[in-house]
């Protein structure tokens, strides 16, 4: 909140400045963005670790990524993350594990509300929404939904965000949002829909780094999480053996990856890292211990490469 209102006091001193110097031209775009940025990272609380969305749920700030994990091992690597205390955990109806994660779950001993789990439907199903919706509560069957995303833009698109909308009202859906939709789709779907998404989960990491989108998003007033954290498997260590990103985490006595999660959090992106490996589970919730200088901030920032390591 102090941080909010700093920001405020600044862009208006700022105005001020600018309009008694009357020189538009002289406008520091680079200063605006950042107090920009700076306010929407500060909707981050650090001390809860979480981020309240416009739906007015609250959503961790890190989590499990599940995507490539089945059977047992997906069902291991959520209990070992909601032992580690992991609360949110991502999934889809694509990944082929929502029965595994709403198990674990439920022998958790966590309370269900203390999770908050997102699923995604896939264009194959936007003409049958329903059943889509349907399946998904049954397959997770943990009661209701924390979020549930549309996986990429797709024919029906705008349909079966409309029927989760209807879920959103009986309160089996919580909150809604989108996946692998940029600034051209956003503009397109939005007017066509009820319900703001709280959420838009996009690739991002250090090669792959989407200044131009986040702000868009974040300015919309809908939370930024980014997928493939580490480059998605295959890229792992070309990007966690960076010479850039060690000698960050040489600086603060961590690993690769816990800096490339810092950085994302900074940004104002929350992660879902991917991992069936315990010791990377726990170290990728430990990123609250250390803060990144503005200026190592700038030197993750300049690895920018534009480098999509998906088709979406
Ligand atoms: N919406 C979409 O279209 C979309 C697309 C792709 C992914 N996703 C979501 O985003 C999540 C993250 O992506 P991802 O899991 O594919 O890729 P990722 O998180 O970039 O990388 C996962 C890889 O990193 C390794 N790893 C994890 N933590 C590590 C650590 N601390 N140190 C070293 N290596 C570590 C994992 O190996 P170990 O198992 O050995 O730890 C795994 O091989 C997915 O799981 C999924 O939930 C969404």
């Amino acid at each position: 909140m102090k941080r909010k209102i700093i920001a405020i006091v600044l862009i208006i001193g700022v105005g001020v400045y600018f309009l008694l110097n009357g020189s538009e031209k002289a406008m520091n775009k680079d200063v605006i963005k950042r107090l920009e940025q700076e306010e929407n990272a500060a909707n981050f609380n650090f001390e809860t670790k979480s981020v309240k969305l416009n739906s007015g749920y609250e959503m961790p700030l890190n989590g499990l990524g599940t995507y490539r994990l089945t059977g047992d091992t997906c069902y291991d690597a959520v209990s070992i993350a909601l032992a580690s205390g992991v609360r949110l955990i991502d999934t889809a109806y694509m990944y082929g594990n929502e029965e595994e994660i709403g198990e674990s779950i439920r022998d958790s001993g966590i309370p269900r509300e203390e999770i908050f789990v997102i699923t995604k439907i896939y264009p194959s199903q936007f003409d049958r929404p329903k059943e889509a919706i349907e399946l998904a509560l049954e397959k997770l069957n943990i009661g209701y939904i924390d979020m549930m995303l549309l996986h990429h833009p797709g024919t029906n698109d705008v349909l079966a965000y409309k029927e989760m909308e209807k879920y959103v009202e009986s309160g089996k859906i919580h909150s809604l949002g989108l996946s692998n939709w940029y600034v051209k789709e956003l503009k397109e779907f939005l007017p066509q829909v009820n319900v703001m998404p709280a959420l838009v989960q996009n690739e991002i990491h250090p090669y792959y780094q989407e200044n131009d989108v986040i702000p868009f998003i974040q300015n919309l007033g809908i939370v930024v999480q980014g997928w493939y954290p580490f480059g998605g498997r295959g890229y792992t260590s070309e990007l966690l053996n960076n010479e850039t990103i060690v000698k960050i985490a040489n600086n603060h006595n961590v690993s690769s990856a816990q800096v490339i999660l810092r950085w994302n959090l900074q940004k104002g992106v929350v992660v879902i890292p991917g991992s069936s490996n315990p010791k990377h589970i726990k170290e990728n919730t430990d990123i609250y211990g250390f803060e990144l200088t503005e200026e190592e901030m700038q030197e993750i920032n300049s690895l920018d490469k534009n480098e999509k390591h998906d088709w979406y």
